[in-house]
């Protein structure tokens, strides 16, 4: 299974480093995940790769995600509704963008965890799209992009990524393999006010705080606070920089990544333990 579509911090490229790490951190066999600020869910998506029974996860996302995954969890994503979306998609290309904007624009509908998806595959830089009561905030899409003769970019850049069969097949596999997560479209805060089970293994993914764009967001170091207080089970924390002294640097894959391809300014990912 791999995520919907890209999404801005997503862990895709990650997502095993830190998987192995939760793993090793689990007390027992039936111990549970929580992955909160799940977004796109590469952290869930990997954890049910790798054998993890879909019932031992819980997903959270204040965001859209959080409908969505939540539908996807107690199994009433509707498909149908889903292929209604994708079956009026503009066959020009060229079209998308216009289609995308119409479709964005309020009343918003019924079906937020279906129609979420196809917008957000389609979003500008993977920029995150959210709803802002009735309507769709920051929805910016692509354009149909064909190279000239002097870009170096030599294919054309299509304005929905991945393509609508390919995203349909994802979730397709999505509707099967996650089907028993338990998704809380909530603020992460509100968590705080009981203790975690005392098998739990906690995986936070805030927005970075150099990163803008996002709708919403929390004090993290507020939350590790407020969580060791009450919590002794373990706690990751992704970041762009180590926030204490038990923080590993991730590496990315291929050859833009690894240690030898770390460079000053570039974008780094950080897991820091607590
Ligand atoms: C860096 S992204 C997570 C990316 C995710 N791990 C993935 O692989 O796609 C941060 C997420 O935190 C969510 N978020 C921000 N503030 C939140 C809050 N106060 N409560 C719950 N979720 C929040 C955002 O909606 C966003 O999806």
């Amino acid at each position: 299974m791999r995520v919907p579509c890209a999404y801005q911090g997503g862990k895709q490229r990650v997502a095993a480093q830190i998987v192995d790490l939760l793993l090793d951190a689990a007390p027992g066999p039936n111990s549970r995940f929580y992955d909160l600020c799940c977004g796109s869910g590469a952290v869930s998506v990997e954890l049910v790769n790798r054998g993890v029974d879909p019932n031992r996860i819980w997903m959270l996302d204040i965001s859209s995600w959080g409908a969505f995954w939540s539908a996807i969890g107690s199994g009433t994503f509707d498909m149908d509704v889903f292929d209604q979306f994708l079956s009026v998609l503009p066959s020009d290309k060229r079209d998308f963008k216009a289609h995308m904007s119409a479709l964005s624009t309020p009343p918003m509908g019924e079906h937020e965890a279906e129609l979420y998806p196809v917008l957000q595959a389609c979003s500008f830089g993977g920029k995150q799209i959210w709803r802002n009561g009735e309507r769709w905030a920051n929805a910016c899409f692509r354009n149909y992009w064909e190279p000239t003769e002097t870009s170096i970019r030599r294919s054309p850049a299509n304005p929905m990524q991945p393509s609508p069969t390919e995203l349909r097949r994802r979730i397709d596999a999505l509707v099967n393999g996650m089907k028993g997560v338990t998704c809380l479209k909530m603020d992460i805060m509100t968590l705080l006010e009981e203790p975690f089970p005392s098998d739990a293994v906690v995986y936070v993914d805030p927005p970075y705080q150099s990163t803008t764009g996002y709708a919403f967001g929390f004090d993290v170091t507020s939350f590790i606070n407020h969580f060791r207080h009450a919590n002794q089970v373990p706690l990751f924390v992704s970041e762009g920089s180590p926030l204490n002294d038990d923080a590993l640097m991730l590496t990315f894959g291929g050859a833009k990544g690894g240690i030898s391809g770390i460079r000053k300014g570039k974008h780094q990912e950080w897991l820091s333990r607590f």
